[in-house]
């Protein structure tokens, strides 16, 4: 029996960047009295390297319901997650529903549950790359535009929201939440000592993640960067755990690979982050790691235009190097330059999965329109 004061939260997730986001506010949500959260997984990730040791690493309970839509095009994958999430929705009636950061999964649950009447809270809302061909920036508006509280990391992001007209009564700078799950497991990732298990000296290897289909479906492009992965790899030892898409577009193109290029399956939460911390520099494409090396105060080079992280450019180690031409020499730089200590990041201090939650109760006890 649940009490007439209980306010139901039902988060959506559905791939692998969701679940760090996640697990801060569960932990939060559960140390509230009068609060059930059910979390529902779309199954947008679903091999086990991609989700369920994501769970175990966080100490994530299972999820309540899987919808298990797997992979498909943008419209299936979006639409499939809309009909399966519907009939849940209109039976479980929560307060709020929750749905994390920019994928395909965010922007199906948010539009499913507004047209439900179903009041929607965003974290990581506001984040803009101003590059509309990232399908992840499509899902960043709309979700944006739908969702009735914006729990922002940042305050960039903040201003993100305001230039687009949403009203300051739905912002909330909540700060940075995967950062209290990086918080949280650091010990634990660094117990795990992965460097070692593969060979690696701590401070001397180059970690790769490279899954944007700007960078990885192109097979010309794909080319060009692990050619200049391999000159990486001839002065650093370099190790590149291959995402399923990056794996699918190697698998199809064949592109020749230096033979000092590692290339491994898919880490876990622990031991990715004891791999990145570790890190002489690391390369990347995601916005998580991004976030990531910045907090730790690892060297990154971003093989993009832009960034939705602008923060992590002017505060943190970020620095975009989109040209595979001269990425070796980027690289390069970085080892020629002194590491400076980690910087001091406004809100990433582990807590914004609380705060996240102070701004769910105070709106939900605020009742009607926010
Ligand atoms: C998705 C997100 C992206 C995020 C990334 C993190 C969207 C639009 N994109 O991209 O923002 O950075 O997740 O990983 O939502 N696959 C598997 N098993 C899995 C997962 C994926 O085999 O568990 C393969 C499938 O072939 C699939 C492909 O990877 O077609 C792409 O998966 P998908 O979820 O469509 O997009 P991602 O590239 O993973």
């Amino acid at each position: 029996m649940h009490t007439a004061m209980e306010a139901t939260f039902v988060s959506v997730v559905g791939a692998r960047p969701n679940f760090m986001k996640l697990a801060p506010v569960a932990r939060a949500l559960a140390a509230r009295s009068r609060t059930r959260h059910i979390v529902v997984h779309t199954g947008q990730h679903s091999d086990p390297s991609m989700s369920a040791v994501f769970f175990k690493d966080l100490g994530l309970a299972p999820p309540h319901h899987s919808l298990d839509v797997g992979s498909g095009s943008h419209a299936q994958q979006t639409a499939t997650v809309m009909y399966r999430l519907e009939p849940l929705l209109q039976a479980i009636r929560p307060a709020w529903a929750l749905v994390y950061g920019d994928v395909n999964s965010t922007v199906a649950a948010s539009l499913t549950a507004v047209k439900l009447g179903i009041r929607v809270a965003h974290v990581e809302a506001g984040l803009r790359s101003r590059d509309r061909s990232m399908p992840e920036e499509i899902n960043r508006i709309i979700t944006d535009h739908t969702a009735d509280l914006l729990l922002a990391p940042s305050s960039d992001a903040v201003e993100n929201l305001k230039a687009e007209g949403a009203p300051d009564s739905r912002i909330r700078l909540v700060g940075n939440v995967m950062i209290d799950s990086l918080r949280d497991a650091l010990p634990k990732a660094l117990a795990t000592e992965t460097p070692r298990a593969f060979g690696l000296k701590n401070g001397n290897y180059a970690v790769v993640t490279l899954h944007r289909p700007s960078n990885v479906d192109d097979p010309a492009r794909l080319q060009s960067l692990m050619a200049a992965l391999g000159d990486v790899s001839r002065s650093l030892p370099t190790v590149f755990p291959v995402h399923p898409r990056t794996r699918a577009h190697l698998r199809r193109n064949t592109p020749s690979t230096a033979q000092s290029l590692r290339l491994i399956e898919p880490l876990g939460y622990q031991r990715m982050l004891s791999l990145i911390a570790n890190a002489r520099v690391v390369i990347t494409d995601s916005g998580g790691v991004q976030e990531e090396t910045s907090y730790l105060g690892v060297p990154c080079l971003t093989v993009r235009e832009s960034t939705e992280r602008p923060i992590t450019c002017t505060l943190g180690t970020n620095i975009l190097a989109p040209d595979p031409a001269v990425l070796a020499a980027r690289v390069n730089e970085c080892l020629a330059t002194p590491r400076r200590p980690p910087p001091t990041i406004p809100l990433w201090d582990g807590h914004a999965g609380d705060r996240i939650v102070d701004a769910l109760m105070s709106a939900t006890s605020s009742r009607g329109p926010i």
